[in-house]
């Protein structure tokens, strides 16, 4: 392997790893070195591009910790996320459709009643949200468990406004169960759109590119029950200024849903009214069709 040039590279690479063992990390690897040699190839790729490519990633490694996933944040903004979630998550007509899970779900979130108040203090206009959760041949899934998880008024996740220890108060989010007859209902607040974290290699990379870093108000479920392919996916607010510029590219419109608004009454004083929301979930069957 000797006086290797710009036209023999490539093959070299992938000559070099054909001994590897792991017939599947050869198939990915073997395709990356393929792909991103035929870019730098494609682009005519100067040293000083190189370079600063390089600085982005050790940026992005530097910024990134237990609380903040920048690769994440990359990826979702390259449109990968979205396109690996949908190559994964193909499923029959009528099945709710999935999109991206995102870095503000946390595990261990309060375990609510039906009827609970899960904002826990968070502020923003009072929302009565509601559904059911069936299977695809209109079975009711009772006993689903249920995460919701969602940005107050200010669009920000509970987990972005850490307390003095670092940790931080779940608010406007919650696990509950669907009842017998797959329902399942809480009160909670109106989502709000909100930017994604842009003040680091990805909000730069973002203003490059002309782009701007919001997503539309929306609500995350992910619903599990036996028997059912897990739905991780969101509620989007219909009528919102960036559904059709999600920063992460999430938006189905089979998600997009009403949210009524109520005027103030006695137990909604406050100048906003209320909001509901209804919205049923259907879950494909594990080993039903894809
Ligand atoms: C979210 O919806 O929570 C989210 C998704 C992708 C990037 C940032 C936030
Ligand atoms: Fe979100």
């Amino acid at each position: 392997m000797r006086n290797i040039d710009e036209k023999t590279i490539t093959q070299a690479v992938l000559g070099a790893m054909a001994q590897c063992p792991d017939p599947r990390l050869l198939e990915i690897m073997g395709s990356l070195v393929r792909h991103l040699h035929n870019f730098a190839r494609e682009v005519r790729l100067t040293e000083p591009e190189w370079e600063a490519g390089i600085r982005f990633l050790t940026d992005t490694g530097h910024i990134t910790d237990e609380r903040r996933q920048e690769f994440i944040l990359l990826s979702d903004v390259l449109g990968l996320s979205m396109l690996v979630t949908a190559q994964n998550n193909a499923r029959p007509a009528g099945c709710t459709e999935a999109t991206v899970f995102g870095p503000f779900f946390v595990e261990g979130a309060p375990r609510v009643e039906n009827g609970a108040d899960i904002a826990n203090g968070a502020k923003g206009t009072p929302c009565y949200v509601s559904g059911q959760v069936r299977g695809i041949g209109g079975e009711p899934v009772a006993g689903a468990s249920i995460d919701v998880w969602q940005s107050d008024e200010q669009g920000l996740y509970d987990v972005q406004q850490p307390d003095a220890a670092g940790g931080h108060t779940h608010r406007a989010r919650a696990q509950l169960r669907s009842d017998d007859q797959g329902r399942f209902h809480f009160r909670s607040i109106l989502a709000h759109c909100y930017p994604i974290p842009h003040d680091g290699p990805v909000g730069r990379l973002l203003a490059a590119l002309g782009r701007h870093p919001w997503r539309p108000a929306h609500l995350h479920f992910m619903i599990a029950a036996p028997g059912y392919e897990r739905l991780i996916t969101h509620v989007f607010r219909a009528g919102d200024a960036y559904l059709d510029s999600d920063a992460v590219f999430g938006v189905r419109q089979s998600l997009v849903a009403d949210w009524q608004r109520h005027e103030p009454d006695a137990q909604h004083p406050g100048e906003g009214g209320y909001y509901t929301l209804a919205y049923d979930f259907v879950l494909n069957p594990v080993g039903g069709a894809a």
